[in-house]
Parts: structure tokens; sequence; C-alpha cells
């Protein structure tokens, strides 16, 4: 989603200033087109040539001497960015932005933009808490600026505190939440849910599954890409929690199933990527179970089913992980659970096995047709299930 976009990425003096070079890799690697526009002490932080090596572009220093691409400097800047991103940004340039004040290339180029800003602070912590600055954010906060809150840890002082600048991961996550706006699911509310249930045994177990909860991640990432609001709710994972969207962390079978009846209230889709339980012991033991007797039976009983249980008027897409008879068993779920879609993958196939990063799979509408896609990474198929969701979503406008 980043490639082809061109990323305005300012950078101000602070000591956080050698972490942008960071940032501006990964956005480039990524394919977007990053403009770096540098204010005079950024530059005694870290130098422009880095900065030109990592992005292949002219380094933007001066407001007198824009880069020959540029013909009318920050004006062009300004209307080519699909974003300015301020990484770090200093009390400085957070007060002369709050001011109106352009008095250098960067606050020149974002007084001049209609693209969407993103700031993320950095600085001493007591300069950060300062009313000043907290009126300045607030201020800016209110006239739509997208602010990245810095992280609390140890600050160049010596001192804890809030004001290192935030994670890069979460900058860039905002980033292309913040271009994913006017996607295809703009305004949209999708219910995504990841991950295998735990069914809880005794304190220190549970029944499990393999599940990763990779697909149902790329799932809710590509739909917060897309413009669409999202809220995750995932099982236990070893998974990075996605940025941009809501994430609710469950356990087990029935912690989702309320978790779901609360997300759906207002969403145009669920999507259910789950593995979930279809059992759970009918009794969790309050202490440890010992190894006492030679052999130990467990009575299970049945899960909630949530894609059947939960009513509303949105979408519903399921999935089948299945082993044999992939399409007749996945269409019969399709019709039992009065799904929109399911999307059916054959788990003995190594490639789209569990913890896998590719899926194989095979899409079954409402209406009978049935699509199978090639072997794909799951972010693609994340976003193939998308473009189903995207049409059901403006058929069902259209009615
Ligand atoms: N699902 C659910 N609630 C459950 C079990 C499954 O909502 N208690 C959802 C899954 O998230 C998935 C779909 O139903 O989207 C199909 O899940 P799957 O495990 O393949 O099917 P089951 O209905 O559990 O049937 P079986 O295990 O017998 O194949």
């Amino acid at each position: 989603m980043l490639a082809d976009k061109t990323i305005v990425l300012g950078i101000t003096g602070s000591i956080a200033a050698y972490k942008a070079a960071d940032i501006a890799s990964k956005l480039t690697q990524a394919g977007a087109k990053v403009e770096v526009v540098m204010t005079d002490s950024a530059t005694k932080f870290v130098a422009p040539l880095t900065l030109r090596s990592i992005t292949g572009r002219p380094v933007i220093t001066d407001m007198f001497e824009p880069a020959a691409e540029f013909k009318i400097g920050h004006i062009a800047l300004a209307e080519a960015a699909d974003v300015v991103v301020i990484a770090p940004a200093t009390a400085n340039t957070i007060a002369k932005l709050a001011a109106g004040i352009a008095d250098d290339m960067l606050t020149c180029v974002v007084l001049a933009t209609k693209a969407p800003i993103i700031l993320a602070p950095a600085m001493n912590v007591n300069m950060f808490e300062n009313s000043i600055t907290q009126d300045n954010l607030a201020k800016l906060k209110a006239r739509g600026f997208t602010i990245v809150d810095p992280a609390s840890g140890r600050l160049t002082s010596g001192k804890i505190g809030l004001g290192r600048l935030a994670d890069i991961d979460k900058i860039i996550g905002i980033i292309k939440q913040v271009l994913g706006r006017s996607g295809d699911l703009a305004g949209k509310r999708l219910v995504v849910t990841a991950g295998g249930t735990q069914e809880p045994i005794d304190p220190a177990r549970h029944i499990g599954n393999r599940s990763s909860g990779k697909m149902g991640y790329a799932m809710a990432e590509a739909a917060r890409d897309r413009g669409a609001r999202v809220t995750l709710i995932t099982a236990p994972t070893s998974l990075l929690e996605p940025i941009g969207m809501e994430v609710v962390h469950i356990e087990t079978a029935a912690q989702m199933k309320e978790a779901v009846a609360r997300a759906v209230a207002q969403a145009d889709a669920l999507i259910m990527a789950a593995a979930v339980a279809d059992y759970q012991p009918k009794a969790v033991a309050k202490a440890k179970i010992k190894k006492e007797s030679p052999s130990l039976t467990l009575e299970l009983i049945r899960t909630p089913d949530i894609l059947t249980e939960v009513k509303g008027d949105f979408l519903k897409v399921g999935f089948a992980a299945e082993s044999q008879d992939i399409v007749a068993n996945a269409r019969q779920k399709l019709e039992k659970k009065k799904l929109d879609l399911i999307v059916a993958n054959d788990i003995t196939d190594k490639e789209s096995a569990f913890g896998a990063d590719t899926n194989k799979v095979t899409l079954i509408d409402r209406d009978g047709k049935v699509d199978s896609l090639p072997l794909l990474t799951k972010r693609e198929v994340a976003d193939k299930i998308l473009d189903r969701v995207v049409g059901f979503l403006a058929k069902k406008a259209r009615k």
C-alpha cells in the first residue's frame, strides 16, 4: 500500500534524528517515494547524505535551493505529498506549527499542504510535559494533525520518562492507517478474529490448537490499510500487536463470543479467521491437577458456535480448515452458518498449513461462486477476501 505514495519525511533537530534514517529506509523498501526535508539543526545530528543514500532522492535542507525536480520548492512538494510525517518533531517545530510560523522549508511545506500530517514528538520529558507543549499539541490535534505519542523510557538526559520517539513500527503503522483513509473500505467497520482459543483445564494448563494468528492479523492489517475501522479480537499469539486498530485480547471461545457480540453492534462485516475450540473442559480444576492416578479422563462440552449464534445485519465471512473434501465441507459450513463467504483451506498442504506465511485457499460465496486461488502470501489472500467484501458491501448499499 506504500508503493507509489509520496511521503514527505520531515526531520527536526532531536537526538532521535538518526532513527529517521530507519523510517526512511523502511518506507523506501516498501516502495514509497520518500522526500526528506531536514531543518538546519537536524543536519547537525544526521548527515543529509545518509538520507540521500537511503532514499535515492535529493534531500531538501535549504529554503532557497530546492532540489531540481521541485521547481517551485515547498509548494510543489506540498502538492506532491500523499502524507507529511515529521519524525522526530521537536518542541520548537511543534510550537512554530501551532503558531502558524513558516520560516523554514519544513514548516512552509506543512502550511502549504492539503495532505494529512503526522507528528511524532521526541524531546526531554519536562519539555514534553510542559503545558506549553501540551497546549500546542492539543491545538494541532484539533486541527486534524495525527500525533504519535512518544514512548516512555530512558531519555538522553538520563531521566526516565515520556519523550522517546515512538517505536518505528508504530510510526509506520500509523502512516499506513492515515494513507488508508481514502481506501475502498473507508468509513466501514470490520471485526476480525484471530488465533486459536485456549480452554483452561486447571490454572496451569489449557487445550489449544496450532493456529498462529497470522491469517487473522494479515486480514486486520489489510482492512486497516484500506481505510476500515478495525476491531481485532485475538486469542493469545506470538505476533506483535498491530497498530491503528482496536485490539481485544481474549483466551476462551466463550470470551471471544462475548467480545464479538459487543464489537459487531455497528459492524459492516465480521471475519472469523480464528480457530475456535469446539470443545472445552466441563469443569476447570481450581488447583493444579496432580499426577496421582495412572490415567485421567477429561469431560469436554461444546463451546458456543460464534458464527452461528452472533446475530445482526452485517456480512459474515468464515474460514474452513479442512483436511478432506475441502469444497464440499466448506460449502456445507457456508450454508449451515448462513455465511456470505467462506475461505476454505487444505491444512494438509504444507504451504498453507498452520503457522505458514502463505496460504492456498478456495473462496466460496453465497451465490455459489467457487474461486480457487493460487499460493499467495497471507496478506495477498487477505486482500482477495477484502475485494469480495467490498463487492458485497457495494451490492448491499445498492439495494
Ligand atoms: N467457528 C465459530 N465458533 C466455533 C467454531 C468455529 O465461530 N465454536 C468459526 C471459525 O472461526 C470459522 C468457521 O466457524 O470461521 C469454521 O470453523 P471450523 O473449525 O472449520 O468449523 P466447525 O464449525 O468447528 O466444524 P468442524 O470442526 O466440525 O469442521
